[in-house]
């Protein structure tokens, strides 16, 4: 049964990279506006399954971030990582990744969202929470004009595949050097894929869009020309094991 399931997976899995190799040859779809989010995809509220589709189920959705979760234990207890004092997170969604860190005694938060109706929850969410900061906006013009500190970390999971410019993504890259204290460690949630592919693979509507896929060969070859070291990529397979379709989220982690 689990094998069924596994292969049933990979396949689906080849086929959408076949299926963004045509995306990207044939140009389909024009890049996502702002408004995309607030107008497209937060259709039903804001909480963790919501980030991830407006239909995923609450089990789904758990399953999916204890998944992605033991891939940043893994890393922590393999690299004997301290706790960070200071995060920062990318694409804050309904605030998971802020809430791991301060369960881990990280004392200083901060959050990026570029949707307004997230915004609106995580400030009234984080209303009482002290040294949390919300930040509206995309991530490269945030951390250009309105971030003026650094951090222990920067979390950016499940995000950075939706910004399909490769210049804004190495803007992002550069700027989170910047903002990271020396030692600092950068931890991406995304798909790091061995084929050598850099590909859209999501098109909303037959027109929007909004995912595009770097092989870990661009990933490593990007990061290390910024500055960043150690690259530690842990695969998460955890979404071949499940009868629902939910993000790869493999985890990369490297050091400034
Ligand atoms: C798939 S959700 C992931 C949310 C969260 N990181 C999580 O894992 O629960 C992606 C989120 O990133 C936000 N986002 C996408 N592109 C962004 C950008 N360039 N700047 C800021 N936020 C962005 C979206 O509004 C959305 O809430």
């Amino acid at each position: 049964m689990t094998l069924t399931l596994m292969i049933e997976r990979k396949l689906k899995r080849i086929f959408k990279v076949l299926k963004g190799t045509y995306f990207t040859i044939s140009a389909k779809g024009s890049p996502w506006e702002k408004s995309y989010w607030d107008k497209e995809f937060y259709l039903e509220g804001i909480s963790d399954a919501k980030t991830i589709s407006s239909k995923k189920s609450e089990y789904s959705a758990r399953y999916h971030y204890a998944s992605t979760e033991m891939q940043i234990y893994r890393y922590f207890v393999n690299h004997n990582a301290a706790s960070p004092a200071s995060i920062l997170d990318y694409g804050s969604g309904a605030g998971h990744w802020i809430d791991f860190y301060r369960d881990l005694g990280a004392e200083t938060a901060g959050g990026i969202e570029i949707s307004e109706k997230c915004v609106e929850h995580l400030t009234h969410k984080y209303k009482e929470t002290p040294k949390t900061t919300i930040w509206h906006g995309k991530i490269h013009e945030v951390l250009e004009t309105q971030v003026t500190t650094t951090f222990d970390l920067i979390n950016a999971i499940g995000v950075l595949f939706h910004i399909v410019d490769d210049n804004e993504l190495i803007q992002v890259l550069k700027l989170t050097y910047e903002k990271l204290n020396s030692d600092g460690l950068f931890v991406i949630g995304g798909n790091f894929g061995l084929w050598p592919m850099n590909i859209n693979t999501q098109v909303k509507f037959g027109r929007i869009l909004n995912k595009r896929l770097r092989s870990r060969w661009w990933w490593t070859r990007e990061l290390k020309k910024v500055g960043f070291r150690d690259i530690t990529i842990y695969r998460n397979i955890g979404y071949a094991f499940i009868k629902d379709r939910t993000p790869e989220n493999s985890i990369l982690v490297c050091r400034k």
